[in-house]
This record gives C-alpha cells, sequence and structure tokens, in this order.
C-alpha cells in the first residue's frame, strides 16, 4: 500500500548556515502511530512543518498518499491541510476572542460546510471531548441556565438578562 507519507533526501538549511535536517527519508504507512524523538534543537519542529506545508524544504521530496507535495503553493498547501492534515500545536494557536466553540467551529465553516452543519458540528465534536457539559457547567456556576445547544452557540445572551461581566466570562471559559 502506499505509504501516506514518504520522504526522500528531505533537507532544510536556516539562514546563517543551520542545517537543520539533512536527507532525511522516512515513510510512514497507514495507520502508523510514529513519535518523532530527539534532542532541543535537533529538527522535530522542522520536520513536522515541511511535512504539514507550513515550511518550505531546501531539498528534497514529500509525497502524500502518493502525490508529490513540495513544489505546491501556499494556496494548495492551505486546501491540503484544510482536508488531510491535523496538527496539535505546542501553543494552541486559539483565536483568544473567540470562544472555544468558535475556535472548533472555524475550520468547518473555512472548509465550506454550511453556517448550520458547521454548528451540528460543533456541538458533536464538544460532546465527543466531553466538553459540551463542561462549557454548560461553567456558565451554570454563574448562574446562568442555558442547553448546551444555546451555550455551546456561545453567542453573548441579551444584555438585559446576563451582565457584560459575565459575558466576558462565558467567552473566558470557552477560550480555555
Ligand atoms: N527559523 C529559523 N531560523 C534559523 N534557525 C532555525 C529556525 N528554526 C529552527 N532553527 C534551528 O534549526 C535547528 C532545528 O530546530 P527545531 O526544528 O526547532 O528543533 P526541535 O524542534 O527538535 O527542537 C536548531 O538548530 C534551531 O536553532
Ligand atoms: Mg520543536
Amino acid at each position: 500500500m502506499t505509504p501516506v507519507i514518504t520522504t526522500r533526501g528531505l533537507a532544510k538549511d536556516y539562514d546563517g548556515g543551520v542545517h537543520a535536517l539533512r536527507d532525511v527519508d522516512v515513510e510512514i504507512a497507514d495507520g502508523e502511530f510514529v513519535a518523532v524523538t530527539g534532542p532541543s534543537g535537533c529538527g522535530k519542529s522542522t520536520l513536522l512543518n515541511l511535512l504539514g506545508g507550513l515550511d518550505r524544504p531546501t531539498r528534497g521530496e514529500i509525497e502524500l498518499a502518493g502525490r508529490r507535495v513540495d513544489g505546491y503553493s501556499e494556496a494548495h498547501w492551505a486546501l491540503v491541510r484544510r482536508s488531510e492534515i491535523g496538527f496539535v500545536f505546542q501553543f494552541f494557536n486559539l483565536i483568544a476572542n473567540l470562544s472555544v466553540a468558535d475556535n472548533v467551529e472555524l475550520p468547518g465553516l473555512l472548509a465550506g460546510l454550511s453556517s448550520r452543519e458547521a454548528k451540528a458540528r460543533r456541538i458533536e465534536l464538544l460532546e465527543s471531548l466531553g466538553i459540551a457539559e463542561h462549557v454548560v457547567a461553567q456558565l451554570a456556576w454563574q448562574g446562568i441556565e442555558l442547553g448546551p445547544d444555546r451555550a455551546l452557540r456561545a453567542e453573548p445572551a441579551p444584555a438585559s438578562d446576563v451582565p457584560w461581566w459575565q459575558r466576558t466570562a462565558v467567552s473566558r471559559a470557552g477560550a480555555r
């Protein structure tokens, strides 16, 4: 079976003569679980950035499921990442002024789901992670009684029934 990831002679030089990666040949099979380990500065992040198209190699080839992708443009990589690559960043890279629910929903909207589909999907995702209840519990603790659906929409309740500081708390609770 075609590997999901193949690299051949992958190399990355940074300005200043740093050879972060030299001639990396990797093959990762579908369903395989791989950990890249090594001391700080050995090139782990550089490798992952190249495999996800977040940075470009100096030399070498990358194939994803048999497709050559190392020459892809930024826009082309964005499409690949949107549908085929998931990143869990060391720093969460959440959008700070969006609630957690809106952060979860955003990729669905960018991928072209309708607003209704994206909302359904985020509820599904948050529930599958057990976060839906957490968000509702946080709100209940603050004296705001909402069903999961309304809570996860995370739209500020009308100003008449929720003071501004509670609304702020709601989005902060959501952003964790
Ligand atoms: N943007 C950059 N510019 C110059 N050198 C970099 C850059 N990013 C990483 N490096 C250097 O490349 C090497 C590998 O770094 P990195 O991939 O971050 O390693 P790791 O993730 O294993 O700690 C290190 O020597 C680091 O200092
Ligand atoms: Mg790193």
